[in-house]
């Protein structure tokens, strides 16, 4: 008899996370039940540095990925009989962060005897938007904006994708980090951004300072963030006097968040138009930024009001390992007999790649 039920664990380091889920995947009604989701950041780590230092980082995910997998599958009685399939994160991503979580998840997959299945971490951003909403409306425009990726896709069916744009040179959660830390505000920078920028009071058009908003008008679905992060570098050395302003920067901040914002949303509509999508999704650690999801929610309902806008929760926007056992159980679904049966012996032949592309 087939099994309906899918028993997953994922396991995610690509960057800075340790996390692993416990997923249970209806093929049937193509619903998500999760189990578990354990994260532990290393954000207090790599604060003092402004920045993730991969060597740090990877030494922090050895001494993390047991206790965490542990906590994990504590819910399991029997976690080698009961656990169906493997899922870990193979990139794109730092290697000797992604080189943990693969070894481990090969590890496992030998001693346990589960079938082991190597997941895109773009992916499972994207997958993430399917977690609470198993059905959705196609074509649907993706933007996935992260700390390493900034790409827009088209949809036309489900499991379908398409790369329609990308950024030429920073990330926009990448452009959070850099102006934070131009601001030495901390790392990292995204949320600490937008908390500051929540703060101005500033009359939003007196004294206004103007940020370029790159490649916003351009006939293409590219971005580029360095001009922006370039901007308020020269802003900042022409006004030392003011970093002590409170008001200075929440307005610095302010200004960049709606910059980065109306890049982003002007050419997702664009996109949308452009495709006659019915559904736009949003995901990665960016997504997280309540502005974003607010703003955007508003425009998609102005543009038409027939079109669908899905953005997870939150802590499915930022690094976690629930979306890779979601993307896995896509995935897995879609595989011949024989193609489940090559996952059983992935555990000597997976290999991470820091390229990887959807
Ligand atoms: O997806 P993610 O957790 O890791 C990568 O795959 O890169 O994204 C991390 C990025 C960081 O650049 C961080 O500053 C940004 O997401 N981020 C945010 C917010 N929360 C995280 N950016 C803006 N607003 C936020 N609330
Ligand atoms: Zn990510």
């Amino acid at each position: 008899m087939k099994k309906n039920n899918l028993k997953i664990l994922g396991i995610e380091t690509s960057c800075d996370e340790t996390a692993t889920a416990l997923l249970v995947y209806n093929i049937k009604n193509k619903d998500f039940q999760v189990l578990s989701n354990i994260v532990s950041s290393q954000i207090p780590i790599h604060k003092k540095y402004g920045g993730i230092i991969p060597e740090i980082a990877a030494r922090a995910h050895i001494e993390n990925i047991l206790p965490v997998i542990k906590k994990s599958l504590k819910i399991l009685k029997n976690p080698k009989k009961e656990i169906d399939l493997i899922a870990v994160t193979q990139g794109p991503g730092l290697i000797t962060s992604l080189l943990v979580g693969i070894e481990t998840a090969k590890t496992l997959s030998f001693i346990f005897k589960k079938p082991l299945i190597g997941i895109n971490h773009l992916e499972g951003h994207l997958a993430a938007n399917l977690i609470n909403n198993p059905k959705i409306s196609y074509p649907a425009i993706s933007l996935i904006v992260s700390g390493g990726h900034t790409e827009l896709g088209l949809i036309k069916k489900a499991g379908g994708y398409k790369k329609i744009g990308q950024t030429r040179d920073d990330a926009a959660g990448e452009c959070f980090d850099k102006i934070a830390k131009l601001l030495n505000l901390g790392y990292p920078g995204g949320p600490i951004i937008s908390k500051i920028a929540n703060q101005f009071q500033g009359k939003k058009d007196q004294n206004k300072i103007n940020l370029p908003k790159p490649m916003i008008n351009s006939n293409n679905f590219d971005f580029s963030f360095s001009g922006l992060k370039t901007a308020v570098l020269y802003l900042i050395k022409n006004n030392k006097d003011k970093l002590k302003n409170k008001n200075f920067v929440q307005n610095v901040c302010f200004e960049s968040q709606q910059a980065i914002i109306d890049v982003l949303i002007k050419k997702t509509i664009k996109a949308s138009k452009k495709y006659q999508a019915k559904t736009i999704m949003l995901s990665g650690g960016v997504a997280a930024n309540q502005e974003l999801r607010s703003q955007l929610k508003i425009k998609i309902a102005k543009t038409d009001s027939a079109l669908k806008f899905l953005v997870p929760e939150i802590k499915y926007c930022t690094d976690n390992a629930v979306m890779i056992a979601a993307a896995a159980g896509l995935k897995y679904q879609k595989l011949t007999k024989k193609q489940k049966n090559q996952l059983k012996n992935n555990w000597q032949k997976l290999k991470p790649n820091p390229n990887l592309n959807i």
